[in-house]
């Protein structure tokens, strides 16, 4: 055990953590040496010996120097291979992302994660862009254990799934929280009937379920491997107010005329093409939306080259403009009113240039 004779603060246990985090803001805490502590005090290594105007800002017990165990520094992936290379984890399976890494690279990449990080058991390479009507991409192993079936954990909530059999991002994590908090959790009146249009696994609706338990939510996917993964899904978190359905939503929607409160549409390549179906399932009163849809905004034309927040605004405009005329044109069939955009953002880069735009839509309605 290697040790190192330090500066640092002796500090009161219930003032422990407080002054932690400042010394951390300040850059003062030596986060590679393990902190000490007794049965009042806790000692906290520092990087310097304070300066005199310092110590009057922090609030302490003493100024001292003691021994300290010095922790081994992680190694970073970076460090390891020279670059950063682009993955993401699904559960325990890192996925790499950029498919130009030539066959000796993605050996030491896929070693380098495995060795670094205790939690990844597969490392897989994205071989095929995600096509299709699933929105399926296809796999190749490259290191760890056969398999591309996973338990992934996001916001509180758990989802089995099949990478290469169904589609799932875990980059929409935030994006998924945001629409969650949109929903009332509160009893009574405050019930809310929400249909996911495009439900893959379930993880919107999963975790609206789970924080709203009086609403209830109709999970719709086409994809059977999906639904099967979904029924799951429901099981695995005890949620009991989310029914699965299997199907095409232009083939069933009908069930749901005038039912949803609230509608998620997650088919960003083609949910406008759904807009009809879904002001069908929703109710004459009028509710919300979440209406998700790719748009890329370059024109060539301009002389000068626009910047990034420039395209993103531009992009986000077109998807405003592509849902309210289509909302527009199906309106009338179902008594709609008007239509109130009440956010709208980027929710990610899709390539350069092109976005996934997330709208949160009130759609208005005639009184009956
Ligand atoms: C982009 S994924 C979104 C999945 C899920 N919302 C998520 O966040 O992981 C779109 C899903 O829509 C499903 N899908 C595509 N067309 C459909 C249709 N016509 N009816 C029902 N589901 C459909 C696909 O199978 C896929 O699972």
């Amino acid at each position: 055990m290697k040790t190192e004779h330090l500066p640092c603060v002796r500090v009161e246990k219930r003032k422990g953590e407080e002054i932690r985090r400042t010394l951390k803001e300040l850059e003062l805490l030596r986060t590679d040496a393990r902190i000490t502590s007794n049965d009042n005090f806790i000692y906290l290594p520092l990087t310097r010996e304070l300066k005199e105007d310092e110590v009057g800002e922090i609030d302490f017990t003493e100024l001292l120097t003691a021994e300290f165990e010095l922790l081994e520094q992680r190694r970073s992936i970076e460090d390891v291979v020279g670059f950063k290379p682009s993955y993401e984890m699904v559960g325990d399976i890192a996925v790499l992302t950029a498919m130009d890494l030539t066959g000796e690279n993605e050996q030491l990449v896929a070693h380098a994660l495995i060795n670094l990080h205790k939690n990844i058991k597969v490392v897989a390479k994205q071989v095929s862009p995600v096509e299709g009507v699933f929105r399926k991409r296809k796999l190749e192993i490259i290191a760890g254990e056969n398999r591309t079936e996973t338990i992934h954990r996001e916001n509180g909530c758990r989802y089995k799934l099949d990478l290469e059999k169904v589609y799932f991002n875990p980059r929409l994590a935030t994006e998924r929280n945001r629409v969650a908090s949109q929903v009332r959790t509160r009893d009574g009146d405050n019930k809310e009937e929400i249909i996911d249009m495009f439900a893959g696994v379930g993880p919107f609706s999963i975790q609206i379920a789970k924080r709203a338990p009086q609403s209830h939510v109709t999970a719709i996917d086409a994809n059977p491997d999906a639904i099967r993964y979904l029924r799951e899904n429901i099981e695995l978190n005890g949620v009991r107010n989310v029914e699965a359905m299997e199907g095409d939503i232009k083939e069933i929607y009908e069930r749901f005329r005038n039912k949803a409160d609230r509608i998620i549409m997650n088919l960003p390549k083609s949910a406008y093409l759904f807009l009809r179906e879904a002001l069908c399932m929703l109710n004459p009163r009028g509710r919300i939306i979440h209406f998700y849809d790719l748009e890329s905004s370059y024109s060539d034309a301009t002389d000068e080259e626009p910047k990034a927040h420039e395209i993103e605004i531009a992009a986000i405009n077109k998807a405003k403009a592509k849902l309210s005329a289509k909302v527009k044109e199906a309106g009338d069939e179902f008594h709609f009113r008007s239509l109130e955009i009440r956010d709208a953002r980027k929710v990610k880069t899709y390539a350069p240039y092109a976005y996934i735009i997330g709208i949160d839509a009130a759609i208005i309605g005639t009184p009956q």
